[in-house]
């Protein structure tokens, strides 16, 4: 079943100077219930903007977007969204902040709490609950900000560059545990990265954009079954994944 359908999209800014910066162009892509898809590409090639366009943060310039079937005109309450940075809410202990989106949708249960401990402990950040942000390291501050974007068991999880500000080895832990958490709950994600090994090992198919205006270039299909390890990174397939990538990217 298609869980998301681009057709055409553009998007073309207006900089402060009164030049049009064409983001994107021409978009289109379908993407299935509970794939998971990367988008690579060079800095400044649309992948945030395209996140955020599916996010229904901002409007497309041109051509449609939809979710499940309905024009994305506003952020959906079936969609998380993880950025870069944590944003987490300073004032908040971590409990809270998993919690909050709950609470601004007026969906607090008596057992949302545990939904939520229960996702601090997968991401291994049990007995931290009651500690405020600038108490914790950048990683726990963003494997917060995961389980925040999971609190409502969204059906679309869109994450942009969600581990950039993670050490190597956190970042290899978060990316296996997000493949766990997204084995038990199935979920369509959509995953910007920098790193093409991350973005094989993680997805069903890897988006590949060009730069400015950001067109997709390649779509690459990875034949790699599930679940995958480390392990996998050795292998043919994925290694002739990677090397198509970083030839479209970089032409070598
Ligand atoms: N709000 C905005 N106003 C003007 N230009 C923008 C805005 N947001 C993004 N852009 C421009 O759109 C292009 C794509 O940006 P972005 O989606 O952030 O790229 P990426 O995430 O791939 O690095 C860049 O040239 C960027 O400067
Ligand atoms: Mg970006």
């Amino acid at each position: 079943m298609t869980s998301i359908k681009i057709s055409n999209a553009s998007k073309v800014f207006q900089s402060w100077d009164g030049e049009a910066v064409v983001a994107l162009e021409g978009i289109s892509l379908d993407i299935e219930e509970n794939e998971f898809i990367s988008l690579v590409g060079p800095s400044g090639c649309g992948k945030s903007t395209l996140l955020r366009l599916l996010a229904g943060l901002i409007p497309p310039t041109g051509g449609s977007l939809e979710i499940a079937g309905e024009a994305v005109t506003e952020p959906r309450k079936e969609t998380g969204i993880v950025f870069q940075q944590a944003t987490l809410l300073p004032w908040k202990n971590l409990l809270d902040n998993v919690l909050f989106p709950l609470s601004v949708m007026g969906e607090l249960k008596p057992q949302s709490e545990q939904t939520a401990r229960d996702l601090l402990e997968l991401a291994g950040l049990a007995g931290f609950e009651k500690k405020y942000p600038d108490e914790l390291s950048g990683g726990m501050q963003q494997r917060t900000a995961i389980c925040r974007a999971l609190v409502h068991d969204p059906e679309i999880l869109l994450m942009d560059e969600p581990f950039g500000a993670l050490d190597a080895l956190t970042r290899e832990e978060m990316s296996l545990e997000l493949l766990r958490i997204w084995t038990e709950r199935p979920k369509t994600i959509v995953f910007v990265t920098h790193s093409i090994t991350e973005a094989v090992l993680m997805s069903d198919r890897v988006v590949v954009m060009s730069p400015r205006p950001g067109r997709i270039m390649e779509i690459i299909d990875v034949p790699i079954g599930r679940p995958r390890t480390f392990e996998v990174e050795a292998r043919n397939e994925f290694q002739q994944c990677a090397q198509r990538i970083r030839h479209l990217i970089t032409g070598k």
